[in-house]
């Protein structure tokens, strides 16, 4: 079968090669999916670049990819709850990677139907990013009425983000440039900071929430805008002790730094690394049914192009998600 691989670490066009290998075999409880489509994400690039060697380690050369929708045509013994021919939606686990490939094996508890009413290239664009808003926003007890400032509401994991804590009734201030202002306000923001004129520590003050997408500074200066108690939740900075423990970060301690932070707000500050889960899945099934959620795509991109697709994903300035149709893969 026709795949994408990392074959060796460093930039994009070395690092990344088209390749032909055997199609994946399954365990009992996996499914083989014939893919349809393939979600990219930072993650992807990011491993090529070896940034993320301490935390994922990879046999290379190693299929590229971890958010897949497409049909099964095979399934193993234990799995229930799925037939050959429905269409499926999923993010892979990191011993399962490998979704831009025509051919795509993974454990069913992972898997969810996909929404009917989108197309398979928008259901490829939801699992990774929606896991990640459901997971970093669930684990600070986002709730009703909550203020939350969600840092780049045009990325893929932000455009999700707005939408679902629109759906759990929080007041939702984003930030993002100038060209993204209007669509990003119609996903649901209350307050759109443009970056390019506003600095938005002049904006916000006493939130209950900031969800950090972007890392370094805006970690830290997180801490000036919640309110006494409030809590930061990251995807991109320094792990919480409880994530470290969960990834096997033996006598980690926070950051000298971190820890003032918290104890000078009374906050709460946590990391996450998001996790596989098909019962989170089947809710974005129904948020996406229900259209609370809807998917947005920047672009797609043939398989042959899926180089140029990771190129521009890795700009860092994707409009919602990059997808590879991988219908007509040879
Ligand atoms: N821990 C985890 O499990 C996990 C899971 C998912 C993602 N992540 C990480 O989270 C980060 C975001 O992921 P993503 O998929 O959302 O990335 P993405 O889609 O590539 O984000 C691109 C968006 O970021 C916006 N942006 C860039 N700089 C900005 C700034 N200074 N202020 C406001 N917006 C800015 C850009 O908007 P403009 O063009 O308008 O600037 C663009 O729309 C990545 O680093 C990713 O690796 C971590």
């Amino acid at each position: 079968m026709n795949v994408l691989q990392i074959v060796t670490y460093g930039e994009l066009k070395d690092g990344l090669s088209f390749s032909e290998t055997a199609r994946p075999s399954i365990n009992a409880t996996d499914i083989l999916i014939k893919t349809k489509s393939a979600g990219l994400n930072p993650i992807d690039y990011k491993l090529v670049s070896g940034g993320l060697k301490d935390m994922v380690s990879l046999n290379l050369p190693s299929t590229i990819g971890f958010d897949v929708s497409g049909i099964i045509i095979e399934k193993g013994k234990e799995v229930s709850g799925f037939e050959v021919g429905d269409a499926v939606y999923a993010r892979v686990p990191q011993n399962q990677m490998g979704t831009v490939a025509e051919y795509v094996a993974v454990d069913s508890t992972v898997v969810s139907k996909k929404p009917e009413n989108i197309s398979f290239e928008e259901a490829a664009g939801l699992p990774l990013v929606g896991l990640t808003s459901i997971q970093a926003l669930e684990r600070v007890g986002l709730k009703e009425g909550d203020r939350v400032l969600i840092h780049a509401g045009s990325g893929g994991v932000g455009s999700f983000a707005i939408q679902y804590a629109k759906t759990k009734g929080a007041y939702i201030y984003t930030t993002t440039s100038t060209k993204n202002v209007d669509w990003v306000k119609a996903l649901g923001a209350d307050r759109v900071i443009d970056y390019k004129k506003e600095d938005y520590k002049t904006i916000v003050s006493d939130l209950d929430i900031v969800f950090d997408t972007l890392g370094g500074d805006y970690t830290t200066d997180a801490f000036q805008v919640i309110k006494g108690g409030g809590r930061v939740t990251s995807i991109t900075s320094v792990p919480d002790e409880e994530t470290a423990d969960m990834m096997g970060m033996e006598g980690y301690q926070l950051p000298e730094n971190f820890s003032k932070l918290i104890a000078a707000k009374s906050a709460t500050y946590k990391l996450t690394w998001m996790q596989p889960n098909g019962e989170q899945l089947d809710a974005i099934l129904a948020m996406v049914k229900d259209e609370k959620i809807k998917p947005i795509i920047d672009k797609v991109y043939a398989f042959k192009d899926c180089i140029e697709a990771y190129l521009y994903v890795a700009t860092g300035r994707a409009k919602g998600k990059v997808i590879i149709n991988l219908s007509k893969a040879v």
